[in-house]
């Protein structure tokens, strides 16, 4: 079954509104080019403030737009935070839930992943379920373990109809932000642990059509490699995303 790359650029605090809305023209009408008759899927993630601007900028172009976060209520008095509902009608598709710096720097535990996970499918949001192991995890050859008990937790009460909007992504910790990126053959081995932790729990249908990314210091260098694994549909990109040449060389390499 066919999987339709997707390339998520993830701008984390980055980006005023004047920047995203200048990004976002001129990213749009050099994409919207280039990649007519592409497959690949195509989308932001700016932050909350720049959500409307990088809407009204991406107008008419196929590039969608995502949130870095979600809170896992619907509304009522949590100062700070945003929920799924105000990302929908805001023009946002899909939303982060579970990214690295969410659970190491904010302390997001595999419990509130799920229940944001629940949140952004009531919403009507397609969450990018992220996954990955600290350095210590992978030198301890607990990878795959760390990475069930993610799954597990993460996706717990999650049902097969649930399941077809998720999209997973796998960031090994200690490659994001680093400049160190998983080799071709970790990204494609741990993603197939992956893959076979979907099959054990939701069958081999669902295993061939989820659709599972690598992110961890992605840039044009390195993407075509790593998208050339036959297990993974994509990427997640942090800082070569921030550069409207160097996102576009990265959409260009899953092609
Ligand atoms: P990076 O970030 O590409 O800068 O390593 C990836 C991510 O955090 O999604």
């Amino acid at each position: 079954m066919g999987r339709r790359p997707l390339i998520a650029g993830n701008w984390k605090m980055h980006m005023t509104p004047t920047e995203t809305e200048a990004f976002c023209s001129a990213f749009a009408s050099s994409v919207a080019g280039a990649q007519a008759g592409s497959n690949t899927e195509i989308l932001l993630i700016p932050p909350f403030p720049s959500l409307d601007r990088a809407r009204g900028a991406l107008a008419g172009s196929d590039v969608k737009l995502g949130a870095q976060d979600v809170h896992p209520e619907p509304s009522g008095a949590f100062t700070g935070a945003v929920s799924g509902s105000m990302l929908s009608d805001v023009g946002c598709a899909y939303v982060l839930v579970g990214h690295s710096e969410r659970r190491h720097v904010f302390g997001d535990d595999d419990a509130m992943v799920n229940r944001k996970l629940h949140a952004a499918l009531g919403a009507g949001l397609l969450p990018i379920l992220c996954v990955g192991e600290v350095l210590d995890d992978r030198k301890a050859g607990s990878t795959d373990d760390v990475i069930s008990t993610q799954l597990d937790r993460g996706l717990a009460d999650i049902g097969p109809e649930a399941l077809e909007q998720i999209t997973i992504a796998y960031e090994p910790v200690w490659a994001i932000g680093t400049g160190e990126t998983a080799t071709p053959e970790q990204a494609q081995e741990t993603i197939a642990v992956i893959r076979s932790w979907v099959a054990e729990h939701f069958g081999d249908a669902l295993a061939s059509s989820v659709r599972i990314l690598y992110g961890g210091s992605v840039k044009p260098a390195n993407a075509r490699e790593l998208l050339a694994q036959p297990d993974i549909d994509g990427a997640l990109v942090g800082g070569a995303s921030l550069n409207a040449e160097t996102f576009a060389q990265i959409v260009a390499a899953a092609d």
